[in-house]
């Protein structure tokens, strides 16, 4: 397995400064937990919100990873081709003082991931005559194509997810708790090298397949239940993705008409994925096939979303969307269904848009509505 390299790591920070340039910024902050990864390999977990483990400082010489205490020393330890900077307060107050040192005046900051009381924060204490701008998906931009290096590690991500749902659900019987199934699946990919569930594992059955992000629960799978199970691993920093729907044992007609129609929908919008496919065309096939047989409303999300580092991600595969899918994106593709008080039906697998079409990186079976 190959993973990021010296230069890749070296390559990223000069793509950020051309940015810097093109903005005529001294500086670029970035906050974002993916997109600091994907920059120094520093795999530090923020706290609850406002609690960051890290902030990478992109300036025209300096690449610095800034750090409480709390994270750095295993900044220094992970991060490639960064100076570690460990500051005793909080960034957005001590900061400044070494931006005024590092002449950096112009100085633009991820909006996405800068809370409003940092910002003012920040703002009051920088010096006198810089400016603060937002920028949004620098860094974004340029992880939504992927490397035939990261394109591996998501196959191994998809194959843990694969290989956990097979053991799984392979001796799946009546009488088990939503919550003993969901932490059985995560077990099984830890035991498969994932650092993790890429998500909080989705196991809803009955009634609760309606709600597209169930919580797993207490609720006791039954024989005849509609069940869905939306899971994916998180490994070596990238995430998969795949759900799977069916009803344990046995099927009534209104379920077996809905699996069928979103098994169509979910193969006809994977069949057409392939580069220059606007995401909202893709989007169209499920939604107006699914439309067509009357569940317009009942298709209550977008088609998908990117796959990568973030388990949402662009480009975003929505009926809105002004993204066109390229060779190297990876995208879900995950029609679904939902009856309140009924059930739900979601079929889910990410693909890779090739040169020519698309690979399918899960290949759990999906087909038959009842196990
Ligand atoms: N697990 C959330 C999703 O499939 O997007
Ligand atoms: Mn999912
Ligand atoms: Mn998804």
């Amino acid at each position: 397995m190959s993973l990021a390299t010296v230069t890749d790591y070296t390559r990223r920070v000069e793509n950020v400064r051309e940015t810097l340039r093109e903005k005529e910024l001294d500086g670029v902050l970035v906050l974002g937990p993916a997109n600091r990864r994907y920059l120094t390999g520093f795999t530090g977990r923020d706290g609850q919100i406002g609690e960051s483990a890290g902030i990478v400082l992109v300036t025209r010489d300096r690449a610095v990873l800034v750090a409480s205490p709390l994270y750095s020393e295993q900044a220094r330890a992970e991060g490639v081709g960064v100076e570690v900077l460990e500051l005793r307060e909080r960034w957005y107050k001590a900061l400044p003082e070494h931006l005024t040192e590092w002449g950096v005046r112009r100085l633009g900051f991820e909006r996405d991931y800068t809370l409003y009381g940092h910002y003012e924060d920040l703002k009051e204490r920088m010096p006198v005559g810089s400016e603060l701008l937002p920028l949004k998906g620098v860094v974004e931009e340029m992880r939504v194509r992927k490397s035939s290096a990261e394109l591996e590690v998501l196959r191994a991500a998809a194959r843990i997810a694969d290989e956990a749902y097979a053991r799984v659900v392979g001796s799946l019987r009546p009488g088990v708790t939503e919550k003993a199934v969901a932490r059985a699946l995560d077990e099984a990919m830890e035991e498969l090298g994932a650092e993790g569930p890429s998500f909080p594992t989705i196991v809803a059955a009955g009634p609760n397949s309606a709600r597209p992000h169930h919580e797993s629960g207490d609720t006791v799978i039954q024989q005849g239940d509609p069940v869905v199970i939306d899971m994916g691993a998180r490994y070596e920093g990238y995430c998969s993705d795949m759900t799977r729907s069916f009803s344990l044992g046995r099927a009534d007609d209104r379920y077996l008409e809905l699996h069928g129609l979103v098994l169509q929908a979910h193969l006809s919008s994977q069949g057409a994925i392939r580069p220059g496919l606007s995401a909202k065309d893709a989007d169209a096939v499920a939604r107006d096939l699914l439309k067509a047989a009357g569940y317009e409303q009942e298709f209550s999300h977008s088609l998908g979303h990117g796959v990568g580092m973030d388990v949402h991600e662009p480009p975003r595969l929505h009926k809105d969307s002004e993204d066109t899918l390229d060779a190297g994106m990876v995208v879900t593709v995950e029609p679904g269904v939902y009856i309140t008080g009924y059930g739900g039906v979601r079929i889910e697998d990410t693909v890779v848009v090739t040169d020519t079409g698309h690979e399918a990186l899960n290949h759990s079976p999906k087909k038959e509505p009842v196990i």
